[in-house]
């Protein structure tokens, strides 16, 4: 047995390899600088030649890795050649299996076809990155995966990804021997395909008006999209394209609004969310419409799935639309919703005559679909019910919870531990409907992520992904994951990978204390992390600044967890302030909701995330808070910020108002402020707001007149909307004595 210090690096792979049996002496790098494919090895028809691949992607990849330049003019040739590293065919192999041989004074590579070799090379690569001046350990990998579908949604409508973006995500999918792209192309904010015949879904569809001023948008050629699914069958990658219906198609609407219910006219969408209008099932030309697409679709994409969207799809239109109700009655279908199942089936139908299977989210399993559609594939992501709904009835699934795939979701709700926890196969299946489970799917959708930002939300979670997906492990440890990761550095520098956050394990709580006139700052655990260090007391650095605390530049507790002499994860932050209101006695008008009012006088400022707990919510109302300062202050500022986050029903208040009173019964007005920020911004903004009273008074009281409900634009309209406050921060005369500056906290870190 190995001994612990004597770790391999086939030991650290991500995903690990099914298995490996050491062999005696080491292969050299520097011998690695040349590449033959045995004539054989040339799959033909299965994929593009093998030179290709290894020229395309390998090479390149190995020449920043290994700082030296392997020989892109990959030569077909029998028997040894000049190569260090042969291609070499193994029929018996299953598809995506690869068995890689490395011996002293050579590599070999077998695969059955193009996907096995490209998931051994991504082997390769790995090991080479993690060994740059060294040797690679001999021995046999032996691998393939333990899932068919390791899938990456791509979300191209909320934000459009460069055509070198998305090649760029090809390499990260191979480089972790995912094999299949899921490229989400049509959304209410943006259509992405150019279609012949069709000019106005690109004229039109394509772009959106922003709120900062110019458009956003953009769209794929049929030559952009050849390089892709080029690129993809290079790397064993199906791209998976998804048409979205009968709901999130606005920007279809945007150029074709004959083919909604009302008629239109519509813009392209600008807010994030679910909108009302979708296509009309009731028209013939939805249906012209949608196969003109699909026909040029199916000629692009020679992947045997074409995934229809079905998800969220609200049906107030189709109630309200008298060619919807003739199709209903026509039909004699019962309601809206069997209605959505009957067009899921007619388009699915449509496809299967042309050979393809259709994908849809797990809506579509409202209505008949199993005695009508046998071939239709249900992609789970309200939880695993859609998964085991779909076995159970007979259908091939592929799985993507919220709770476990949706990398949009930020690190600290879903970390790495969790992602490496998932499992696609729901408890309780039978044998026979476990098989049914294709596989597992990250969703990355970009309502928040510019194609700038993919990377960040992609890693460290896409290796995670890869690990549960490919390697299926029994044991799932995050802390020895964490340290595997650690070794993918070099990999990542290798494919200007620029990886986010593992994870946000530390939340951060301050206490006032008004014996000692300080916060105590607390930390604990937070998130799947939490385990990782359950056993001896992580050491926890704080940070502290800045030296003295205004209102305007609060005092920020910073705090990173440390593992192994590690920094794990993201730094905790928290913002305290110290003011004249703090731990007073505060009121808040009953109709304000949940909530505790002390919030508001806590010394503790709110982050831009809403959940932090340390915003005061009040659900469509005005807040209405009084605050008993203990003796009379010659006042000087009333400072209170509010959140935004429109997409969230947050919105500012239309107006603040301070009032002062000397016994709390009488009150007058010391005070307005009101804002220009548009309602209609994508962004959380935190507005402050502030008032200067210049008066002495005991009593205070601020008013905060709420927006009234979600605006006429918003996928909420008329529901309520929600106000924000942060702390109400009060400083007097005295606090602008000391050289202008209010008083410096002093915290205590415990
Ligand atoms: C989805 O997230 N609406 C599939
Ligand atoms: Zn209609």
């Amino acid at each position: 047995m190995r001994r612990p210090d004597a770790r391999s690096p086939l030991d650290d792979l991500v995903p690990a390899v099914r298995h490996w049996q050491p062999a005696a002496g080491t292969f050299p790098l520097r011998d690695l600088v040349r590449v033959t494919a045995d004539a054989d090895a040339d799959t033909g028809a299965a994929g593009p030649p093998l030179p290709v691949l290894a020229a395309g992607w390998l090479s390149p990849a190995l020449d920043r890795v290994l700082d030296m330049v392997v020989d892109p003019r990959v030569a077909l040739a029998d028997g040894d050649a000049a190569g260090a590293l042969r291609l070499r065919r193994d029929a018996a192999l299953p598809p995506e299996h690869y068995r890689l041989v490395i011996a002293p004074d050579r590599l070999g590579l077998w695969a059955c076809a193009q996907p096995g070799f490209a998931r051994g090379l991504a082997t390769l690569l790995q090991l080479c990155a993690g060994q740059p001046d060294g040797a690679l350990p001999c021995g046999t990998v032996s691998d393939g995966p333990a899932f068919a579908w390791r899938g990456l949604l791509l979300d191209s409508g909320r934000h459009f990804q460069p055509v070198r973006t998305v090649l760029d995500v090809l390499d990260r999918l191979a480089a972790f021997k995912f094999n299949v792209l899921h490229w989400h192309l049509t959304e209410d904010q943006g259509w992405r395909l150019e279609v012949p015949g069709l000019p106005r879904l690109t004229e039109v569809g394509a772009w959106r008006e922003q709120q900062q001023g110019g458009r956003h948008g953009g769209f794929y050629t049929a030559d952009d999209v050849r390089r892709v699914v080029a690129r993809a069958t290079e790397l064993g990658i199906t791209v998976v394209p998804e048409i979205e219906m009968p709901g999130h198609c606005q920007a279809a609407l945007a150029a074709y609004p004959e083919l909604s219910c009302t008629g239109g006219p519509f813009a392209v969408q600008t807010q994030w969310g679910i909108f009302p209008d979708i296509f009309c099932a009731g028209r013939e030309e939805t249906f012209a419409f949608l196969e003109q697409v699909l026909a040029h679709v199916l000629e692009l994409f020679p992947s045997p799935f074409i995934h229809v969207g079905g998800d969220e799809a609200p049906k107030d239109r189709w109630r309200a639309c008298a060619r919807c109700q003739a199709r209903i009655a026509r039909n004699g279908l019962r309601d809206e919703h069997e209605l959505q199942s009957w067009f899921i089936r007619r388009v699915g139908r449509w496809l299967a005559a042309r050979g393809r299977r259709l994908v849809g989210w797990d809506e579509i399993l409202e209505g008949d679909l199993a005695g009508s559609l046998p071939g239709a594939v249900v992609q789970s992501w309200r939880g695993l019910d859609g998964a085991v709904t779909a076995a159970r009835a007979g259908h091939d699934t592929v799985v993507s919870p919220t709770s476990h795939a949706y990398f949009d979701y930020d690190p600290g709700v879903l970390d790495v531990a969790r992602v490496l926890a998932f499992d696609p196969v729901p408890p309780g299946l039978a044998p026979a409907e476990q098989a049914r489970v294709l596989g597992g799917a990250a969703n990355l959708w970009t309502e928040y992520v510019p194609h700038d930002r993919l990377d960040a939300q992609l890693f460290p979670r896409l290796p995670a992904m890869a690990e549960a997906l490919w390697a299926r492990p029994a044991a799932r440890e995050a802390g020895a994951f964490l340290r595997r990761l650690q070794g993918l550095e070099p990999l990542y520098r290798a494919l200007n990978i620029r990886p986010g956050v593992a994870a946000r394990p530390l939340a951060l709580d301050a206490a006032w204390d008004p014996a000692s006139g300080s916060h105590t700052v607390r930390w604990s655990l937070v998130g799947d992390l939490g385990p990782l260090v359950a056993g001896p007391r992580p050491d926890v650095r704080y940070a502290v600044r800045p030296a003295v605390a205004t209102a305007e530049a609060p005092l920020a507790v910073r705090a990173t967890l440390m593992v192994d002499g590690q920094p794990c994860g993201a730094p905790a932050v928290i913002e305290l302030v110290r003011h004249r209101a703090l731990a007073r006695p505060v009121t808040v008008a009953a109709s304000a909701g949940a909530g505790d009012p002390r919030l508001l006088v806590d010394g503790v400022l709110g982050s831009r995330q809403r959940d932090d707990g340390r915003w005061f919510a009040c659900a469509c109302c005005d807040l209405d808070a009084t605050i008993d300062l203990g003796e009379p202050l010659p006042l000087l500022l009333v400072h209170v910020r509010f959140l935004q986050d429109a997409n969230a029903g947050i919105f500012l208040p239309r107006s603040v108002h301070v009032l002062l009173s000397d016994d709390g019964v009488a009150w007058r007005p010391a005070g307005d402020c009101t804002h220009d920020v548009p309602d209609r911004v994508q962004e959380r903004v935190i507005v402050p707001f502030s008032v200067q009273p210049a008066a002495t008074a005991r009593h205070l009281r601020v008013l905060a007149m709420s927006s009234g409900p979600c605006p006429a634009w918003h996928p909420e309209a008329g529901r309520p909307s929600r106000l924000c406050a942060d702390e109400i921060v009060v400083h007097d005369r005295r606090d602008l004595d000391r050289d202008g500056l209010p008083a410096p906290g002093e915290i205590v870190l415990g």
